[in-house]
């Protein structure tokens, strides 16, 4: 581990363009921050494994909450774990800015840190200026973005917007069968103090999120940094498919009720059914559980995700619409009986113009170039938190496109850049009157 812990920092560091270490914003410590916190969770593959609630979560969060200290920010932590960092400014409305430093399993060392650390890196700049900012600004770390633990997602910004509903939570549990709540609980937190948050929104006057692109968009443009245009909002169908279970070797072939043989035709077909919705829709079948999940028995059950997602809610109804009568047809070939139900759906959301706007000038401004419009196709915790206040997300470029993979990477050089177009665009609301 060292040494890849070494080797990263080292890599991030080479073809560094020092001359962005300017106006308080340091290149070395964003990254040997983002060194650190590839350390907590890092898995045999060198990727990150931070799951939600988990003792990795939760030492990334703390040790975020000591560089916040440590740049003067008074730290706070709320009901759901989401860790706030408060700049005082001389009016108490406030800027927002933040992402998450949960992970998906084996994923990568940007995907949520880079826009937590890229966040408190504004902050250090501030501080560095010597100046009380016009308006106040906040740091915050989001729990539990990815969903990946207990199949929904979103659950500090939704916690923190007061949309976290405990009924839809109270049966959420992990792989283990551990429920959500005695998880929270393990955390001296609680799904009912998560799910009665107070905040005022209307103190906020934005929430700005940087995030990797996890795309190949601004790497095939040249660019380091992009406008968001959108989010597409993403489905998780919980699929079962149930046969009967029986001996693998004295069962006849034409004998059987095999609900794998039906999921695998569902799998191998589901890829045609996007392009036929639209050229933005995708659906993903990323986890497949076989019960019992014997070498010599004729499955039971079997049960699958389905991740489906565009960018209007009316190209969603079609996607989902389409994907169950899939499953039907299934169901109907193999003989077997299908059921599904949704584990978390999120709105699309579109970032106003005006937003984008402050977001292409700040890079003409920082980084002298012509801004580059993009549609995201993953979710963020600004689709929650935009519902509630004006929103805006900045993209990074990411290598290659590769994300929620170890090989995640994002040179320091845009890393750095994208850090003073946030810097820009927390000055631009700063200085609005509002
Ligand atoms: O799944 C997503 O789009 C994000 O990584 N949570
Ligand atoms: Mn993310
Ligand atoms: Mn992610």
């Amino acid at each position: 581990m060292t040494t890849y812990i070494n080797e990263f920092y080292e890599k991030l560091l080479t073809d560094y363009d020092y001359s962005l270490d300017r106006n308080g914003v340091s290149g070395e410590r964003l990254a040997r921050r983002l060194q650190e916190l590839a350390k907590i969770g890092l898995t045999q593959d060198n990727g990150s494994n931070r799951l939600a609630f988990s003792p990795e979560e939760k030492a990334a969060k703390e040790l975020v909450a000591t560089w916040m200290k440590e740049a003067g920010l008074d730290v706070r932590t709320d009901g759901a774990g989401n860790v706030i960092g408060r700049l005082e400014g001389a009016s108490p409305k406030t800027i927002l800015s933040g992402s998450h430093v949960d992970s998906v399993p084996n994923g990568g060392h940007f995907d949520g840190p880079l826009g937590v650390l890229a966040a408190l890196e504004v902050a250090e700049a501030i501080r560095a200026s010597g100046n009380t900012p016009a308006k106040s600004y906040e740091v915050v770390i989001f729990s539990d973005e990815e969903g990946a633990r207990f199949q929904g997602g979103m659950t500090g910004s939704k916690a923190f917007t007061r949309e976290l509903e405990f009924s839809e939570e109270v049966d959420r549990r992990d792989s283990t069968g551990t429920s959500f709540d005695d998880v929270l609980r393990a955390q001296g937190l609680s799904l009912t103090n998560a799910t009665s948050i107070n905040n005022d929104l209307s103190l906020y006057d934005a929430y700005v999120e940087i995030h990797i692109e996890q795309g190949k968009r601004l790497e095939k443009a040249g660019l380091s940094v992009g406008v968001v245009t959108g989010i597409a909002g993403p489905t998780w169908l919980q699929i079962t498919f149930t046969g009967e279970a029986g001996h693998a070797g004295n069962t006849p072939m034409n004998d059987r009720r095999d609900p794998l043989v039906a999921a695998g035709a569902f799998v191998s077909k589901l890829p045609n059914i996007p392009g036929q919705i639209s050229d933005s829709a995708v659906a993903t079948v990323g986890r497949l559980e076989v019960h019992p999940n014997g070498s010599n028995v004729i499955p039971g059950s079997v049960t699958c995700t389905v991740d489906m997602r565009d960018i209007t809610v009316e190209n969603k109804v079609a996607l989902k619409q389409a994907i169950e009568e899939l499953l039907e047809e299934t169901a109907a070939t193999y003989g077997i009986e299908v059921s599904s139900f949704e584990s978390t759906s999120i709105a699309p959301l579109k970032v106003a113009d005006d937003l984008q706007q402050t977001v292409g000038a700040a890079i003409t401004s920082e980084l002298g170039v012509e801004p580059m419009y993009i549609p995201s196709g993953a979710g963020h915790d600004a689709m929650i938190i935009g519902k509630y206040m004006p929103m805006a997300m900045i993209f990074v470029q990411s290598k290659d496109g590769v994300s929620h993979n170890p090989k995640e990477w994002t040179t320091l050089t845009d890393c750095v850049s994208s850090v003073h177009v946030l810097k820009h665009v927390v000055e631009s609301f700063a200085s609005k009157e509002t």
